[in-house]
This record gives C-alpha cells, structure tokens and sequence, in this order.
C-alpha cells in the first residue's frame, strides 16, 4: 500500500463534499490521486460534477475546475462508485443535538457506507472532528459489519482538521497534523498520504490522543474567552473598564488574557467542549461553566440595552433595536451559531420591532442608514471593519433615540449625545 500512495495508484474515496471534504479532496486530486468524492445531497453532487463549487472559499472555484477537467475528481451519490478503494477519508458533520449531547448519527452511517465498500487491506481516515474514543468504536463497527480485524486486516486513522475557513486551501498545506492511528502502521502510512501535499509538521500519536488534541485546542479557546468575559462581568461591579485592564495585565510576559464579548460562535467552538465533555465518566465542571458564561453572553448584552433604555426613560416595548453585524465574526458571511441571532432571540418579544444591518449577511435592511432611519438604539454584534470609527454623530441625526451598546468594544470614545452602554466598559 506505502508504495501504491508513493506512486499515487492508491484509489481515495472521500466521504462527505462540505466544507472540509471538497477542499481535501481536491487536494488529493491536484497532488495526482484518483479520487471519487461521495456525498448524499444530489444538488452537491451534480453542481460538483459541473465544476462548480457550493461552498464559498477563496480559490476553490477555479481549483475545483481543475480537478474536475483533468478526470482525477468525480463526485457520486451512488455506493456503488466507491467499491474496494484503497483509501477512505470521512469528513462528514459531528453536530449536537438540542440537548448538547452529540449527533453522531451522520458518521456511524458513513462508516456502515464504508465498511460495505472496503476491502481487506483499506486505510479507513476520519478527518471529523468526534468525542474521544469514537475512532475506535467506528473500527468495531467496521470489524462487526464485514468481520475484518482492524490493524491487520484494515488500517484506521484519526486525522483531526485544523483549518479555518477563509483560509484552507494555505492551511491544509502548512499547517502542522496530528494523525492518531489505532496502530502504529496505520498512523505511518496516513503519514505518507498526507505528505502528498502537506508542507507543516506531521506528528504520529493514537487515535485516542490525536481526538482530544483537537478538542483541547478549541476548548482552550472557548474557556479562555469564558474567563475573559467573566473578568468583564467582575469590571461592570468595580466600575472599571475591563479593555484596559487586560491590555495591562497583557504586558505581563506570561500573561495573554483573550478578548470579552457579545458571544462565541462558528462551527466549532461552541460545539466541540461538549464533544470533550461527552465520553467522559464524570464531569469535572470548569468547561460546562465556561461555555455556559459564553452562551449568557447575549444576555449581558440584552441587560446593558435595557438599562440604557431605561437612563432615557424608554419602555422596551416602544424601542426600535437595529443589530448591527449578523455574522459571528468579523469581516465573514458565516452565521453559524452566531450570538448576533442569540441576542434577537432573546430581545425580540421584548420590544417594538428588532432590525439587522450586516455588510456581508442579508439582513432587514441594506444599509447603515436605513437601518437606523428612526431607531431608538444600535448595538454592535459583529466586529466588521466597516463598524469601526462610524460618524457616530453623524449617524446619530437620524435616531429617534440615541442608544448605543458596544458588544465588540469597537468604539473607543462614547459619541457625543448618546447613552452608550459596551461590555465591559464600566458601572451600568
Ligand atoms: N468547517 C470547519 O471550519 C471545520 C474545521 C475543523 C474541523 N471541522 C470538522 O469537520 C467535520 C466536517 O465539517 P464540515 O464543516 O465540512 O461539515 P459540512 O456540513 O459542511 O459537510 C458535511 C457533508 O457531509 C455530507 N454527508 C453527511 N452524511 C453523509 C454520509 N453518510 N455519506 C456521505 N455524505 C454525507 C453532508 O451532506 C455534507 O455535505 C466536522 O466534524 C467538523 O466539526 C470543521
């Protein structure tokens, strides 16, 4: 088989074309390899097989182009198509359901797809992002449905992404990998799968291992805004502004405390702590409560909006509130998990009527202006370049009211005239 992947004869089939499947196998493609991409949506099928691209990301459009026109990249949704490959690289989703608790429902049927179409002697890749333990339970599955024996008759690897949106087709070139396999032998040969186009470091661990290197990664961050934000909860009581408190804890040479907020949102952050959480046998508290903190973040927002409504003597149910930023981080049209939708959630039956403002995201309205047009309040959920240094005395001409709420800390000086509430910033 090493020799099969060193030559590119190896045959790759890729499991699920989204936002990590389609670029990875493209890449596959473009580094010589045979791939076949097979994916259970028909319109992602058929769009891909006309070269198109449904996934927004910089320089996929004409590298999928590419792939497609010189025949090494062909998409399927017929099991059928992906019989006795050599390779297997599952990247289908790893949601939550509504109770946190994870869906792993998309991948077991991606296994079953594989464990029907492998023969003795595959390479099984999961590239999903899955609870701890999880590459291992799919290898009995595997060993259950077709009676191979994972390591000897079937190799099997856990192969975390790590790439951001935006950036993935640099990414999945020099960033560094964790490949964990279930054996030695199955972590060395995706080694030399990888290394077809992979310029970062590749490190070799078990399956195990390289799941909670993945989970870790991103609960550090989750947990490190938590504290962030709960520093900014401390800094309302003590009436101080938490922004340069922690720009002067930061001169510390071991201190890098992160940035408070409105929320935390995307694909993964918010997701992949309960993913770390749900295989364990107790839970040991710190990270619930931090994603806990980060999901009430919108609510602290929706309590300094209240409050400034109140300075003015404004009942919220005469209030016009226009969001500003829909997209859950700055300069991005991606709205998943975005706290901006948390926050409208959570004001919504409160007051008069609820506007968006998004430059890159449909929103209500299509401009600042209009949006504005007789508003009593705004308040920033998105931290959009174009939302930094806005005339806001200008801007303010044609509010009924003037509210403004910070939940990005993009105003440095409140405007003239305005009640101005900011996370973080100060007594309320
Ligand atoms: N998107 C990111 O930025 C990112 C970054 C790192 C890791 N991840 C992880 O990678 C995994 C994939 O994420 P994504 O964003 O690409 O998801 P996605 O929803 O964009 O793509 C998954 C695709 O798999 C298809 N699919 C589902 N079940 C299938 C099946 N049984 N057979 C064939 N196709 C099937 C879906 O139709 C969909 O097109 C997740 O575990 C995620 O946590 C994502």
């Amino acid at each position: 088989m090493r020799e099969r992947i060193e030559k590119r004869e190896a045959e790759i089939a890729v499991i699920g074309l989204g936002y990590i499947g389609l670029p990875t196998a493209i890449m596959f493609a473009d580094a010589g390899f045979n791939v076949v991409g097979y994916e259970i949506r028909k319109d992602v099928v058929a769009k891909i097989n006309r070269g198109n691209s449904h996934i927004v990301e910089p320089e996929i459009d004409y590298l999928l182009k590419n792939a497609v026109e010189s025949g090494k990249l062909r998409a399927t949704s017929n099991p059928g198509d992906i019989k006795d490959k050599d390779i297997y690289i599952i990247c289908v989703q790893t949601p939550l359901r509504q109770d946190k608790t994870p869906n792993l429902e998309y991948l077991e049927d991606a296994v079953r797809t594989v464990a029907g179409a492998m023969k003795k002697g595959s390479l099984v890749i999961i590239e999903s992002t899955v609870p701890p333990m999880t590459t291992s339970r799919m290898a009995e599955l595997i060993e259950k449905l077709r009676g191979f024996k994972a390591g000897r008759d079937f190799y099997m690897v856990h192969a975390p992404e790590r790439v951001m949106p935006g950036r993935i087709f640099k990414e999945l070139v020099y960033n560094s990998r964790i490949l964990g396999g279930i054996t030695e032998e199955s972590a060395e040969l995706a080694e030399v799968l990888y290394r077809s186009f992979v310029k970062g470091q590749i490190f070799r661990t078990n399956s195990t291992t390289s799941e909670m290197v993945k989970l870790m990664e991103n609960t550090f961050r989750d947990v490190n805004i938590a504290l962030a934000n709960e520093f900014a909860f401390l800094a309302h009581q003590y009436g101080i502004d938490v922004f340069r408190a922690i720009e002067l804890a930061n001169t510390h040479p071991r201190v890098r405390i992160h940035t408070p907020g409105i929320g935390v949102g995307g694909h993964c952050l918010p997701k992949d702590p309960y993913l770390l959480l749900s295989s364990a046998r107790e839970d040991f508290g710190l990270i619930q409560k931090a994603r806990e903190i980060n999901e009430d973040m919108p609510l602290m927002a929706k309590d300094l909006l209240f409050d400034a409504l109140k300075a003015i003597n404004l009942p919220p149910e005469e209030a016009v509130i226009v969001v500003l930023g829909l997209a859950y981080k700055g300069n991005s049209d991606d709205t998943r998990n975005s706290p901006a939708y948390a926050f409208i959630e959570a004001i919504r039956d409160d007051v008069a009527e609820v506007r968006s403002y998004d430059p890159y995201v449909e929103g209500s309205h299509r401009s600042l202006e209009e949006a504005l047009k007789d508003a009593d309040a705004a308040v920033i959920a998105t931290d959009h370049t174009e939302f930094r240094g806005l005339s806001w005395e200008e801007l303010g001409k044609l509010m009924r009211n003037k509210v403004l709420v910070d939940g990005r800390h993009l105003i440095d000086e409140p405007p003239k005239g305005f009640v101005f509430r900011g996370i973080g910033r100060g007594e309320y």
